[in-house]
Formats: C-alpha cells, sequence, structure tokens
C-alpha cells in the first residue's frame, strides 16, 4: 500500500539520508526509531509527501492525515471549526462524536489557546482520523507530555488505530512506545541514516 525507496536525502551537500526501502500494509504499525537528529522528521517528511527534493520513489495512498510533533491548529477558529475546516463533510454531530471520543467535547467552543497541549493532541488525532485516513503518519505524537498524559493518549491512539486500520507509521525516539504501538519497528541510524529491522510482532 506504501511503498518507500529513497536513494539518498541530502541538505546541502551534507547527505542526512542513504538508501531506504519500507513497504506498510493496510492495518500495520511501523515504528521508525532513533535517536534526536538523525533524520526521522527528515524520512517522515518525504514519506508524506511534504517533501520532494530528493532521489527516489514513494508510492502513497491520497487518503493521508498526518499528526505533527505540534498539534499545528489554527488559533483564531474554536475546536469544533479545526475539525470540520478540515473535513466540511463531516456533519456537526459527526464531529461533536469525534471529540466524545477524544474526550474533548466539553471543549467544542473554545479555541486552542485555551487547551492543554495534551487536549490540542487530543484535538489533532480527531482531526487526523475523522477522514478515516488509508494512510496515518505520525512525528513525535506524544512529546513533551507528562507520563499520565502521554500513557493515556498513547492508549487512545492505539484505539483509534484499531477501529479505522489505516496503514500507520509512526517516528518516535522512544523505544517504549515503539514497543507498545508497532507491530513492526525499524531503527534509523549512521550518517547518512539508513534504516533496520528490529522487531516483527508475530500476529
Ligand atoms: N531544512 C533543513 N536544512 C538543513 N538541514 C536540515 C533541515 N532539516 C533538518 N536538517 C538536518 O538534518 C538532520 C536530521 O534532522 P531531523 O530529520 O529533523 O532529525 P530527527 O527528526 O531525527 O530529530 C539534522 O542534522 C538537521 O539539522
Ligand atoms: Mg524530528
Amino acid at each position: 500500500m506504501i511503498k518507500v525507496d529513497v536513494q539518498c536525502k541530502s541538505f546541502g551537500e551534507t547527505p542526512v539520508l542513504g538508501k531506504v526501502s519500507l513497504t506498510i500494509e493496510k492495518g500495520e504499525t511501523v515504528a521508525i526509531l532513533g535517536p534526536s537528529g538523525i533524520g526521522k522528521s527528515t524520512l517522515l517528511r518525504i514519506i508524506a509527501g511534504i517533501d520532494d527534493d530528493y532521489h527516489g520513489t514513494v508510492v502513497r495512498p491520497d487518503n493521508m492525515a498526518i499528526v505533527f510533533q505540534e498539534p499545528t491548529l489554527l488559533p483564531w477558529r474554536s475546536v469544533i471549526q479545526n475539525l470540520t475546516l478540515l473535513h466540511p463533510d463531516l456533519s456537526k454531530s459527526n464531529a461533536t462524536e469525534m471529540l466524545e471520543r477524544v474526550g474533548i467535547a466539553d471543549k467544542s467552543g473554545l479555541f486552542p489557546g485555551q487547551l492543554s497541549l495534551g487536549q490540542q493532541r487530543r484535538l489533532a488525532l480527531a482531526r487526523a482520523f475523522a477522514g478515516a485516513p488509508d494512510f496515518l503518519v505520525m512525528d513525535e505524537p506524544f512529546v513533551s507530555l507528562d507520563a499520565g498524559t502521554a500513557t493515556a493518549m498513547l492508549e487512545l491512539t492505539e484505539t483509534l488505530i484499531a477501529d479505522c486500520k489505516p496503514a500507520t507509521l509512526f517516528v518516535t525516539h522512544s523505544q517504549a512506545e515503539a514497543t507498545r504501538l508497532a507491530t513492526r519497528i525499524h531503527t534509523l541510524s549512521g550518517s547518512p541514516a539508513t534504516l533496520d529491522l528490529i522487531t516483527q510482532k508475530g500476529t
């Protein structure tokens, strides 16, 4: 369903990524694990189609959702508007139901600045799943949260993925998150960075 064949990616004269081959099927959750600065976000932007300045090819479905490290909400739009702007076909009751699922239905009329970071992330998750994506991409979606909130977000994400069953790619520096969520874990290491398979969960 998703087929990644990167030959190399450089910033100026500096190669950041070497050869990276990866396929992800519907229902799989693939984690890419690696330390800060190794090239995870660079690879994610290529796979998501945000960066096309690289050598190689990526095949991906059209119905894709991305959850960034920052919640990337529109500050001057209410919670429910942040959800429906991207999904104009979503009925009010379906939008409200989605907010209920992520636990922020009571914040519907507030603005993003009036939410905690955890609540903003919940809204970003609701927005990602509202379109029932075939391909979900997440870049360190649980960083900078306290341990309890991070665990709650992880459990919520797990439930949403189990219901929607997209092909999922998520990038993290946390072994614990990768082990918890992923059906397959790759590490990104070296300079320029390449992928290794470290774990495949039996199904
Ligand atoms: N737009 C850019 N221009 C130049 N260098 C960049 C750019 N984006 C990222 N880099 C460099 O590429 C490397 C990988 O960055 P990144 O993919 O953000 O790492 P990670 O997400 O694993 O922390 C870093 O050395 C970073 O400084
Ligand atoms: Mg990053």
